[in-house]
């Protein structure tokens, strides 16, 4: 069985990318056959300096590997690399009806936001289902916010196989159960990302002391018990949450370890554990040579590319362009 799943550079990527799903890739690596892409398309919807888009992403690429993805097991690669995809995406484009891209809620949301819709904003979830229809994968890794567009990615698969013929798979997604939305750390009730501002989210590069100081300034509420509730304690939940993820333990678990501290420890505690989660991943990236990363996303670019292919020879007769 196949799985796929992106991530944009267009930040620093952050605890939300990793505890939603990077951390599930390096897990999914050893009992499926796994790709998994660094979306630099994707970013160009909101960066436009190429400054600025060119060390994310060789950071992104850095932290891949980092993680432990292991290029022999996984095919890591750049989505340009594969300059099939955006063909993908054009005879996507072609069957889909302008409603289904206007109706995503990110795309709603970054226009509200104020955000210059571009057209590559509303069509970018076209880029994304060429992405994972390209390589028949069945399983999808996400957050949460990415299960519409994944949905959409089905639809399209479906109506691509009732015009030219059975060809491609419909995908699900692989939830992390509880940890697909990973709030922000001052407004609890949204999710974690770097476009709400620095105070928000946690790096995955960032100075131990920086994180210390960012969980402590952490937003809670006026009570003191500390239990797992969403909906009435936001922040405390988040909190909980993160360190459950991190830790790899049961939510009532976690409870009953924080049941009686305060919530300046429960703080302590859960950036302690996010400073030792990262700091090897941190060490690793500055280890590695800029030689092996190239050479394992070279690997992975010319894997992908000849699956590209293969998929590609069969769309273009289907449509009729060969
Ligand atoms: P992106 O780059 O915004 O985010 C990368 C992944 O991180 C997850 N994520 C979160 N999970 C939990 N809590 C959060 N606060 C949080 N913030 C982000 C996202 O759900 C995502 O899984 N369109 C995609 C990239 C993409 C893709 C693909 C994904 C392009 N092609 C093909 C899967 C398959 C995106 O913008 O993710």
């Amino acid at each position: 069985m196949r799985v796929l799943s992106g991530i944009q550079p267009s930040g620093e990527l952050h605890l939300g990318n990793y505890v939603g799903a990077l951390k599930q890739f390096v897990e999914l690596q050893n009992d499926y056959e796994s790709f998994f892409s660094v979306v630099d398309l994707h970013a160009m919807t909101s960066l436009h300096d190429p400054n600025e888009l060119r060390p994310l992403i060789a950071s992104a690429k850095r932290v891949f590997l980092a993680i432990g993805l292991n290029p022999e097991k996984s095919t890591l690669f750049v989505q340009s690399d594969v300059p099939a995809h955006t063909e993908l995406a054009w005879i996507f484009a072609t069957i889909t009806p302008l409603g289904e891209l206007e109706r995503m809620t990110q795309y709603k949301d970054k226009k509200a936001q104020g955000l210059e819709a571009n057209a590559g904003l509303l069509t970018y979830p076209l880029l994304m289902a060429a992405d994972i229809l390209m390589y028949r994968a069945e399983k999808v890794p996400v957050g949460e916010d990415q299960v519409q567009h994944l949905e959409l990615t089905g639809d399209i698969a479906k109506k691509f196989n009732k015009q030219f013929g059975e060809l491609f798979v419909v995908p699900k997604p692989i939830l992390r159960a509880g940890v697909s939305r990973i709030k922000s750390l001052q407004d609890p009730e949204k999710k974690m990302s770097k476009s709400l501002g620095p105070k928000h989210y946690v790096g995955l590069f960032e100075h131990a002391d920086d994180i210390r100081d960012k969980f402590k300034r952490a937003v809670t509420d006026s009570e003191h018990d500390i239990r797992f509730d969403p909906d009435n304690k936001p922040g405390i939940s988040n909190l909980l949450t993160i360190y459950g993820a991190i830790q790899g333990q049961p939510m009532d678990e976690v409870e009953q370890h924080f049941a009686d501290k305060s919530y300046t420890e429960l703080k302590e505690e859960v950036a302690e554990a996010v400073i030792a989660e990262l700091k090897p991943i941190q060490q690793r990236a500055e280890e590695l040579s800029d030689i092996d990363v190239a050479a394992a996303f070279k690997q992975g670019a010319e894997r992908a590319q000849a699956e590209a292919e293969k998929t590609m020879r069969e769309v273009r007769k289907r449509v009729g362009i060969a």
